[in-house]
């Protein structure tokens, strides 16, 4: 079996930290979302992985995974060029899967239980796709699934207005080759996108099998600023203990905290886990729960919480920074002693600061 990840898109709901790189390479809990399918992948045991590429940045992507050695995989690059649709992206994958069946994993999905028990037994089975669902609040924004008595999946409709349903589609998929000829024949959407929904739709009208799974545990699409922070939640849930750096003296750690190499924790400061700090980091404040802190940040005398700063930071503000996602290299000073008092504001296209 053969995986491949789709990392193109604009990454819209994500600006302006997409206005620098592919939403794929957020970090959550100081981890790129992306390397969280690829984890998956590789523990369901496929580790031949062709990573499909659109027009934002996509240099970024291949700096961060390289060959996917050093991730325990062998990475194959494949351009999809302008984003036309999942489908369209599925097929330009259509050389590199062959004759194989594989899981479409969209790059920036993450699952808690990983894809093991839904990839098992597929290979063998008669069924041509197998697809994943969970209940959501709003199915509006998803692909949503009708369902019989059986469980059998009777539609599935792309962004419907009127779900049947509030089983949504998760954006992780498995295929057999004839998705390809069911893509052929799919024409584009309202949204001038070849779907994938609709390309799955084309295999039951074909009177092909499809199957589907509930997902029990939690699933996050990281499309939206506030879904990036939930998903960090969820992750920071499961950490362990692994304190690196230097605590100095009259410092509170509670709770589950990760510190990394050559971060310095001083004196005075209060840490709250769940929460990560990366390397090379200068701490004075409190750090609170759901934090992540990439390398290279300082904390001054401030409190942050329930955020994620990407990294090559500098935080001094008089007010606890909570819910926030901070790119790479953002400041935030607070001007004490010098007039004129005021906020003085340096921001970049799509910025959004909430006084
Ligand atoms: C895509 C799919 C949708 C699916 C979702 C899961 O939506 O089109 O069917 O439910 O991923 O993340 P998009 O990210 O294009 O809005």
């Amino acid at each position: 079996m053969k995986g491949i990840i789709l990392s193109g898109g604009h990454g819209t709901r994500l600006r302006p930290l997409t206005h620098t790189g592919p939403k794929q390479l957020i970090p959550i809990a100081n981890k790129p979302v992306i390397y969280y399918a690829i984890d998956d992948l590789r523990q369901a045991g496929i580790t031949d992985i062709g990573i499909i590429l659109g027009t934002n940045m996509p240099n970024k992507i291949k700096d961060a995974l390289g060959d996917g050695s050093e991730l325990g995989v062998n990475i194959t690059y494949i351009m999809q060029g302008e984003p036309k649709g999942l489908a369209h992206a599925a097929k330009t994958a259509q050389d590199f899967v062959g004759d194989e069946s594989f899981v479409m994993y969209l790059g920036d999905n993450i699952l808690k239980s990983g894809i093991q028990e839904f990839v098992e037994g597929f290979d063998d089975s008669d069924f041509s796709a197998r697809i994943l669902l969970q209940a959501v609040e709003d199915p509006r924004q998803f692909g949503v699934a009708e369902v019989n008595e059986k469980e059998e999946v009777i539609r599935l409709v792309e962004k419907p207005e009127h779900p049947k349903s509030n089983l949504a589609l998760v954006g992780i998929y498995l295929f057999k080759e004839n998705i390809f000829c069911a893509i052929d024949k799919i024409k584009p959407s309202w949204r001038d996108e070849l779907e994938i929904t609709d390309a799955i739709q084309q295999l039951i009208d074909d009177d092909l099998n499809v199957d589907s799974f509930i997902v029990e545990g939690w699933w996050k699409d990281t499309g939206k600023p506030e879904d990036v922070l939930d998903a960090n939640q969820l992750i920071l849930e499961t950490l362990k203990t692994d304190i690196k750096g230097k605590i100095e003296d009259n410092v509170k750690i509670k709770g589950r905290v990760q510190i990394g190499e050559n971060t310095v924790i001083k004196e005075g400061s209060v840490i709250k886990g769940p929460c990560i700090i990366g390397e090379n980091c200068e701490i004075k404040g409190y750090v609170g729960p759901y934090t992540s802190i990439g390398d290279n940040t300082q904390l001054i005398e401030s409190e942050i919480d329930s955020s994620i700063v990407i990294g090559n930071s500098v935080i001094q503000s008089d007010k606890r920074i909570t819910e926030s996602l901070l790119g790479l290299n953002s400041k935030i000073v607070t001007d004490k002693d010098t007039y004129p008092k005021g906020r003085s504001l340096v921001m970049g296209e799509n910025s959004v600061i909430k006084l």
